[in-house]
């Protein structure tokens, strides 16, 4: 009689374990710290920064959502931590990564960027006409000496693979590279002349070098910068 029981008590404790450690590697529970950085992102990253094919591969279809794919991972890191800290409050972003990153763990975020650094980014349509995409390219190789606006290339890099906390732009949608030019351009204007105005007051404070980029380029070249780089393999 007591043997039943314990082979039903032990078997009673695999089933849970069993279900326990299933539930866990297809969880989409963005509260449980246990949860790894690999499922989160099949199971709840994918559905806007995709999931092409089976693979879940940070190329996503949607220009609303950017690609994560081969980003760099301190970037990714740093853009993480952000959201959680809601200190990068751009509209969408507040929209839409300040719930998802609510309860990130450093573990989490070190996974996810781990994870998405190592994806293969795919190839973008062009977006835009030929003359465009030239004039695009033009400025992130040479800058606008006039305007005050360096070569985007001494930073993002010759073929814009970004280096660090410095964001990879080569295949990134086009009209979410131009959101963020808006984006650092308020910025820009939020700030002008006003040295004391916080760093909490921006939208993005870790993004003081674009701030003057930004403001030096018209729409149009803003238009151009983003044709160019969503050009870039
Ligand atoms: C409901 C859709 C949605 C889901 C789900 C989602 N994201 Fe996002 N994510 C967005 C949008 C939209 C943006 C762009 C925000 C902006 O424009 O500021 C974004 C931006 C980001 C960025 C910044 C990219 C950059 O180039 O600056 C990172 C990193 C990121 N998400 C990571 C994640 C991770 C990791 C997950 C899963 C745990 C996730 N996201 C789930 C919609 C989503
Ligand atoms: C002095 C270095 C520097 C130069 C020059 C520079 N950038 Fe940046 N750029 C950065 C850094 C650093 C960030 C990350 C800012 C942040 O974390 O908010 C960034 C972010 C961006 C982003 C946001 C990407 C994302 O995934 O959200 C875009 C778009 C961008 N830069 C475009 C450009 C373009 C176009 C040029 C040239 C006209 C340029 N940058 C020149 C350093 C630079």
């Amino acid at each position: 009689m007591k043997n039943v029981k314990t082979i039903l008590t032990l078997s009673a404790m695999s089933l849970a374990l069993g279900a326990c450690s299933t539930g866990i590697t297809k969880s989409r529970n963005l509260g449980n710290p246990n949860v790894s950085g690999n499922t989160l992102a099949q199971q709840v990253c994918s559905v806007c920064h995709g999931n092409i094919g089976n693979s879940v591969n940070g190329n996503s279809v949607n220009p609303t959502f950017p690609n994560l794919a081969g980003q760099q991972k301190d970037y990714l890191i740093a853009q993480m931590t952000a959201f959680h800290d809601h200190s990068r409050k751009d509209p969408a972003a507040q929209q839409m990564m300040w719930g998802i990153a609510r309860n990130f763990t450093p573990k989490q975020m070190d996974e996810l960027a781990t994870f998405y650094s190592q994806q293969t980014p795919m190839a973008n349509p062009a977006h835009g006409k030929p003359a465009l995409i030239a004039e695009g390219q033009k400025i992130f190789s040479e800058g606008l000496l006039d305007k005050g606006v360096p070569a985007c290339m001494g930073c993002h890099g010759a073929n814009a693979e970004g280096n660090g906390v410095i964001p990879r732009l080569a295949g990134q949608h086009a009209n979410y590279v131009y959101k963020q030019l808006n984006v650092f351009n308020r910025d820009y204007k939020t700030a002008e002349g006003k040295d004391s105005v916080p760093d909490s007051a921006l939208e993005r404070p870790a993004g003081g070098v674009m701030e003057m980029v930004a403001n030096g380029l018209t729409d149009h070249q803003k238009r151009a910068m983003a044709a160019y780089v969503q050009s870039l393999r």
